[in-house]
């Protein structure tokens, strides 16, 4: 069956209130389409844990800075839903994609900005970034009255943030964090991953390969001192046609450097390289 489709706010809203009257647990999967396996893989996981997956669908311009690729991101609802389908066994998914207009109407007026952890790494290289994923997943708290929501690790900077303002707005809702799904290679899945050449495909495994690369030295070799491990990721990184915006080798709760020269576990890695004309982002605790 395919998924009902809710495109206004209105509509939606009825929808949640008679689900919330019934007593049913309601899961959210945000995301912004091209749906992929890594995707899929929340929703599978919102459909154990709640009664009713709503699965927001919205390429959202509020988180995207002028010359990004906001114009160019790929839409594909007909096969968004086509995959979804798959997955609507017990007719329990509905599919909310509100146009920009439903989400902000003229005169918007109001921003999450949290402070922090939204303040390193992606922070530093698309310092509008958070505030417009902050604002919309927040809007999407309040629409969906959601009693759990899954996101997944690939954008662990993200999740953290979203976990702050969670805490400090008292939003009433619980957050799950998914595992980041890969490719067979390694290449952590992505929607960006369509706009790589074959060529540029192949060289993208070294985000996956340096960061496999780094847990050996640190498990096996039992190297502790960061600034090895850092030059040995930045030089399977390195290549004519790859710039590197951050390696950060950081604490998983602040994201910020541990103190000292070295290492000590847990111990995040988080990558972003533009490949080519592509940015790719792709992260590893290590316990
Ligand atoms: P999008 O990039 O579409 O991702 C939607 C969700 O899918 C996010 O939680 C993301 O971390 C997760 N995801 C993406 N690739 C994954 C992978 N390979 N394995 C596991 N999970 C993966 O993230 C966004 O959209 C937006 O910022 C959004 C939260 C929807 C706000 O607009």
């Amino acid at each position: 069956m395919k998924p009902q489709v809710v495109r206004e706010c209105s509509a939606l809203h009825s929808l949640v209130k008679s689900l919330h009257l019934q007593n049913l647990r309601v899961g959210l999967v945000p995301t912004m389409g091209a749906l992929h396996a890594g995707h899929i893989s929340l929703v599978k996981e919102s459909l154990k844990n709640s009664d009713w997956t709503i699965v927001s669908i919205f390429v959202n311009p509020t988180q995207f800075a002028p010359g990004e690729d906001f114009e160019k991101y790929p839409r594909t609802l007909e096969n968004d839903l086509a995959l979804l389908e798959k997955e609507n066994g017990n007719q329990n998914i509905i599919v909310f994609t509100p146009s920009a207009d439903e989400m902000y109407p003229k005169n918007f007026f109001t921003y999450v900005d949290v402070a922090g952890v939204a303040k390193p790494l992606e922070g530093q290289f698309r310092p509008t970034h958070f505030r417009g994923v902050a604002t919309v997943v927040l809007k999407l708290f309040n629409m969906t009255q959601a009693d759990i929501a899954f996101f997944g690790q690939k954008d662990f900077q993200q999740v953290q943030v979203i976990r702050q303002f969670v805490r400090d707005l008292n939003v009433p809702v619980t957050i799950q964090m998914c595992p980041i799904k890969r490719e067979e290679d390694g290449l952590a899945m992505s929607s960006r991953n369509r706009y790589l050449s074959a060529d540029a495909r192949q060289r993208a495994l070294c985000l996956s390969r340096s960061l496999k690369r780094a847990k050996a030295m640190i498990l096996e070799e039992g190297i502790r001192d960061r600034a090895t491990v850092e030059a040995e990721i930045r030089e399977i990184l390195t290549h004519p046609k790859h710039s590197i915006d951050y390696v950060a080798i950081v604490d998983p709760e602040t994201l910020l450097p541990q103190e000292g020269a070295g290492i000590q576990l847990p111990v995040a890695i988080l990558l972003a390289v533009r490949v080519d004309d592509t940015r790719l982002i792709d992260n590893m605790v290590i316990e």
